[in-house]
């Protein structure tokens, strides 16, 4: 077994190491308290192959492989979780699914500008009364021949302001459950399409989160992907591959909560000595070093499985539901280490431990990742 990264995997590490500090870290504390994600970001992030990482070089991605994408949306979160989620939906929620299950006709139209970040993508499963029950789609697709009418309201959509193309599940055939519900490109602009209401959000909050309506939006059939009743699927499916984003992202906060925790500790003293000299210090950082180790093997392992192309639905959800307690974890215990100066806004750990709450909720709660996990395990 080699643990160790290739020549190409540590230069992907380093370059989004150094962007991230000399790029995202200016200006985050402001960002997050205005809730504002600076577009620029997003295009210079384009600009350095972060927004399609995972899509062939045909279609203007970086044709690499999974652990590439975690390594770099580790590195991103250890500073900036808002930029990892904007980053970690546009390539393993919608370009990825675009690029497995979309047409050629659909890959050629919508993935370069993805991928470039020229446009943004969003993922819109989850409504007002379908989060985790997400086979409870009320947002209807009514097929009328050439097109699709489109009519519902989508909750808590990342990119939901930001992005121009959407993915968007609706129920066409509501009396086969999920085998009835579809999948559509939709794009911003169209008639009956708006944005609406944006998230006053607890942690996260330099990314974009909003509502989404339709009304009687009328959407082409050629943008629907797949076969007609295969937008669960699609759904669940990308999910999978979301869920080791998340679990990277989760895995970054605890790691730059946890750095910042050493260095504090080193230059911080009390009774006479640095607090990394007291043993109360030592265990805690030793534990978080720890339980950070054991989440970054798991969510490798998950990139790995999918990467060489074997089932990965249990090793991605044991990544998220582990790593995501590890960051609400290790963050708590890095406010600690700072004691006042952790509450304070200007030590950002306070950030993220805001910031660590989401990875146990979106992309499937913690709860839907052991229901996930168990089903794996007893089929
Ligand atoms: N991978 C592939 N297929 C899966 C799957 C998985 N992880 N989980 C379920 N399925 C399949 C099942 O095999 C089944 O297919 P068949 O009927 O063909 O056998 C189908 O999905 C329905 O599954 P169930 O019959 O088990 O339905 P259920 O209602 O009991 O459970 C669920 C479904 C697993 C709970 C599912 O609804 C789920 O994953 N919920 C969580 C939704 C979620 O993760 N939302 C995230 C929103 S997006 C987001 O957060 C993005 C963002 O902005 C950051």
């Amino acid at each position: 077994m080699n643990f160790e990264l290739t020549e190409e995997h540590k230069a992907i590490q380093q370059a989004t190491r150094d962007f991230a500090r000399t790029t995202l870290l200016p200006g985050i504390i402001e960002r997050d308290n205005a809730q504002k994600f600076d577009p620029s970001l997003v295009r210079q992030m384009g600009e350095m192959g972060l927004m399609g990482m995972m899509v062939e070089e045909q279609y203007g991605g970086g044709g690499l492989d999974t652990l590439s994408y975690v390594l770099a949306m580790e590195e991103i979160c250890k500073i900036d979780a808002s930029a990892g989620v904007i980053m970690s939906v546009n390539n393993s929620l919608v370009c990825w699914g675009i690029q497995q299950y979309g047409s050629e006709e659909q890959k050629q139209k919508y993935l370069p500008d993805l991928a470039s970040a020229q446009k943004i993508g969003a993922f819109c499963l989850s409504e007002p009364e379908a989060g985790s029950d997400a086979t409870s789609q009320h947002t209807t697709a009514v097929d009328q021949g050439d097109y699709y009418i489109l009519n519902g309201t989508k909750n808590w959509i990342t990119n939901g302001n930001l992005s121009e193309i959407c993915l968007v599940m609706a129920q066409t055939h509501p009396e086969k459950r999920h085998k009835g519900i579809n999948v559509f490109l939709v794009e911003k602009g169209i008639a009956g399409f708006t944005v609406g209401r944006k998230e006053d959000k607890m942690g996260i909050r330099a990314s974009d989160t909003h509502s989404l309506m339709f009304a009687d939006v009328m959407v082409p059939k050629g943008n629907r992907i797949g076969p007609d009743g295969f937008g669960f699927k699609f759904a669940m499916d990308t999910l999978n591959g979301g869920r080791i984003g998340i679990a990277a992202q989760a895995l970054g906060i605890a790691a730059g909560a946890y750095e910042l925790s050493l260095a504090y500790a080193k230059q911080r003293r009390t009774f006479g000595k640095p607090i990394s000299e007291h043993q109360a210090i030592q265990f805690k950082l030793a534990e978080m070093a720890t339980r950070i180790e054991a989440a970054r093997l798991l969510v490798y392992k998950a990139a790995y499985t999918k990467d060489v192309g074997k089932d990965y639905i249990g090793e991605a959800a044991m990544a998220k539901l582990y790593a995501s307690d590890v960051a609400m974890w290790v963050t708590t215990e890095a406010v600690q280490i700072h004691g006042g100066y952790g509450y304070v806004k200007e030590y950002h750990v306070e950030r993220h431990m805001r910031d660590a709450k989401i990875t146990q909720i979106y992309e499937g709660t913690s709860e839907i990742q052991k229901l996930v996990i168990a089903r794996e395990i007893l089929k």
